[in-house]
């Protein structure tokens, strides 16, 4: 694709030069080229040079554009300072993406201002696949991976060793020598007690191979890792259908510096489905969402996808909410709906006063 726009551009401009040679007099340091004595010759090859190098810059002044229109947050205490919208791995690992599309996807949302990837040792391909798209493009995003499951999902090891080969592995399948951040991949309570995983990530950060460390989970667990002041950043469940952390984990969070990564943020819009999904993983989401009933569901589907994610922007102590998905424009779309800024107050707390007066007291948390 690239390579049959810059053939273009060049061939464009070599006719411009034989034919309007001022046109395409370019200055270098301030010297027009002719006082350098170069030939016509090389004027056209230069030519072609200057326009496609103001075509980049144009097209960067586009994307800083689109960059500076997203908004962006400090991760805690932590010196990362993310875009409120970030992106989630497991879609694109599970549903089986191909590469192709994970180039376009990831490639054009670091275009318009994604900075921060969250993926995981069990996301089936997701690691390797981002780390194939966009390695390349390494110092231009933060990279968050989890760890646990190695041998999958249900074959979780949170002895040292595993942990730590996971750890080295995830650093060969993202084409990376350092992640931003390591999470623990919700394990229980009981064995963030043992300290042992912990342990496996300190020693992971000390030896360089992640920046931070942080616990990915929720309920009880999430509480313990956050009183414990081992960990940087909570990853935790948040959306309009998940809204336990907001009153059990993100006001000490918070008052604790830690950053706060939003999972599940868009409750996996588990109200698109006129009846009971068949994927258990959404049908908590969708049955709670038949109780709580908000009004903006049944509006035009963008409000609804708008208004949800500005819901699990705007609780207090979240930095970056990862939504996950397998389509090329939907960073993009999700990121235009947070041009209509934060939620007001008065929607915000509506949504917040449905939830406690019909959660039940099993509504916890959704790993
Ligand atoms: N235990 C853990 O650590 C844990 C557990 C769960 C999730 N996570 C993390 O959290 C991330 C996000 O979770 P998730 O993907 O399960 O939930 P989510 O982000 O709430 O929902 C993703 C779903 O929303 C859809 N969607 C996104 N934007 C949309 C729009 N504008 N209109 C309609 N549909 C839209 C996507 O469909 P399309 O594909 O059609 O866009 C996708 O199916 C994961 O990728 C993972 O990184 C971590």
């Amino acid at each position: 694709m690239f390579g049959r726009r810059r053939k273009k551009m060049i061939h464009a401009c070599t006719n411009r030069t034989l034919y309007e040679p001022r046109k395409c007099s370019i200055k270098m340091s301030g010297l027009p080229m002719e006082r350098a004595g170069i030939l016509l010759v090389s004027r056209v090859g230069l030519c072609a040079y200057g326009t496609l190098v103001s075509n980049h810059m144009a097209a960067s002044r586009g994307r800083m554009r689109a960059k500076e229109a997203m908004e962006q947050r400090r991760l805690g205490r932590t010196d990362i300072v993310a875009s409120v919208l970030g992106f989630g791995g497991s879609e694109i690992g599970y549903e089986g993406a191909s590469g192709r599309t994970v180039v376009r996807l990831l490639g054009s949302a670091l275009d318009a201002g994604l900075n921060v990837i969250d993926t995981a040792e069990c996301y089936e391909d997701s690691e390797s696949l981002i780390g194939k798209a966009i390695g390349s493009r390494r110092r231009e995003f933060y990279l968050f991976t989890k760890c646990g499951h190695a041998g999958g999902w249900s074959r979780a090891d949170w002895r040292q060793a595993p942990l730590v080969a996971s750890i080295e592995r995830s650093l060969r399948r993202l084409a990376t020598d350092y992640l931003d951040l390591i999470q623990l991949h919700s394990c229980s309570l009981a064995t963030l007690r043992t300290g042992e995983a912990i342990e496996a990530l300190e020693r992971a950060r000390a030896r360089g191979w992640a920046r931070y460390i942080g616990y990915s989970g929720d309920g009880e667990a999430a509480r313990y890792a956050v009183e414990c002041g081992r960990f940087d950043t909570l990853q935790t469940s948040i959306s309009i259908a998940d809204q336990e952390a907001i009153d059990r984990t993100l006001p000490l969070a918070s008052a604790r510096q830690m950053g706060v990564i939003a999972k599940r943020p868009l409750a996996n819009v588990a109200w698109r489905y006129e009846r009971k999904p068949a994927e258990p993983y959404y049908q908590s989401y969708w049955s709670r969402l038949r109780t709580l009933d908000y009004r903006f569901l049944k509006s035009a589907p963008d409000t609804a996808v708008g208004t949800a994610l500005r819901f699990t922007l705007g609780a207090p102590g979240v930095h970056t909410a990862i939504v996950g998905t397998t389509k090329p424009e939907r960073w993009q779309q999700n990121a235009a709906l947070l041009q209509a800024g934060a939620l007001p107050p008065r929607e915000f707390e509506q949504i917040r006063a449905r939830w406690h007066e019909v959660a039940a007291g099993s509504w916890g948390g959704q790993v």
